[in-house]
């Protein structure tokens, strides 16, 4: 009698993540493999990045929180009062702490964020910190598509905050198409103060995603180890290594993790080649300059109120307002 299929199961479980297993298989299908860069922040993630904006060699953080101390009267002043402060992205929190302080009049704040647990631990402090304030988190990946929770307290505009350069993260196509999505959810009178990230010399850009505590490196091999932790992958963490490259043309820096040698990778129930010196793309950080930035933002329906930049011009804090006209500048 021949081995019935039954007495010969096949070992196989369902990734813990279905979502990361859909875009992971997707990705590493491609010719040039990629894996989405949301997927770096699950909380070791995020710890590593939080450790990554304490670095030297990481000027976005440490220059994008001086611009905000420096004008934060000036910022409040264009925002204006009474509005309803959504975040993208909120992480801790820090930055919005000066907003918070600073706004008139402020009706509700709701942090979005796709790592819970730090979401949850940051509206636990800024509650007490701020114990007037009508705080309404939402767990999310704002990428998909949004819906605010209720609030108890009327606004007279929706302001959205998207700092760090987040922004950078999309090709410039899906970035328009993000922002024409915040310029919907905000409507009439909305705003967006947005964090952008400037052009400049390839040795800050590339120091500042090699930076030589390796933090950035652990950071972008996390995406593997939490491959093998949700999805059962069999990643060798030492058979691959992270370098960060700046292309000018593109203007952008792009994150790879490269095979160090030939090897197979499974992921789940499908196996994936990999030649020596192939790489995986993880992450791309597009740096705009000042009229590149405008043009975008118009064609996704926002006029640019106000730019303010360091005295190095390295990074830059806008407000964009939503045109009135609804008109989307193509
Ligand atoms: C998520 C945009 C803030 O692109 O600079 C930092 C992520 N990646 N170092 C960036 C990141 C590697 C970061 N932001």
């Amino acid at each position: 009698m021949s081995t019935s299929l039954l007495s010969n199961p096949v070992l196989y479980r369902e990734p813990a993540n279905k979502e990361f297993f859909r875009e992971a298989s997707i990705g590493l299908l491609q010719p040039q493999k990629t894996l989405p860069c949301k997927f770096l922040y699950d909380d070791q993630g995020s710890d590593l990045f939080n450790q990554i904006c304490d670095l030297d060699e990481y000027y976005p953080t440490r220059t994008e929180t001086a611009i905000l101390r420096d004008n934060i009267r000036e910022i409040a002043e264009v925002i204006g009062p009474g509005c309803r402060l959504v975040e993208f992205g909120s992480g801790t929190s820090t930055k919005t702490r000066m907003l918070l302080e600073h706004l008139a009049d402020l009706a509700s704040y709701t942090p979005i964020d796709i790592s819970s647990a730090q979401l949850f631990d940051s509206c636990e402090q800024l509650g007490t910190e701020f114990p007037a304030l009508e705080i309404l988190p939402l767990a999310a990946d704002y990428t998909d598509s949004l819906h605010l929770p209720e609030s108890e307290t009327p606004a007279q505009k929706v302001v959205a905050f998207f700092p760090g350069s987040t922004i950078g993260n999309f090709e410039p196509h899906e970035a328009v198409s993000f922002l024409r999505r915040i310029a919907c959810l905000c409507g009439q009178h909305g705003g967006l103060l947005i964090g952008v990230d400037l052009i400049k010399d390839r040795r800050r850009l590339e120091a500042a995603y090699n930076d030589r505590k390796g933090v950035t490196a652990a950071f972008n091999l996390n995406l593997l180890a939490r491959a093998n932790r949700e999805l059962g992958s069999d990643f060798d963490l030492g058979s691959f290594r992270h370098q960060a490259i700046y292309d000018e043309a593109l203007g952008r820096i792009e994150m790879r993790l490269i095979s160090l040698q030939p090897q197979v990778v499974r992921v789940a129930n499908q196996e994936f080649f990999f030649d020596e010196d192939e790489y995986i793309t993880t992450e791309y950080s597009y740096k705009y300059s000042l009229p590149k930035f405008t043009k975008l933002a118009q064609s996704a329906g926002f006029e640019v109120l106000n730019v303010w930049v360091d005295r190095n011009k390295l990074f830059s804090v806008q407000y964009l307002r939503v045109r009135s006209d609804g008109a989307v500048n193509r």
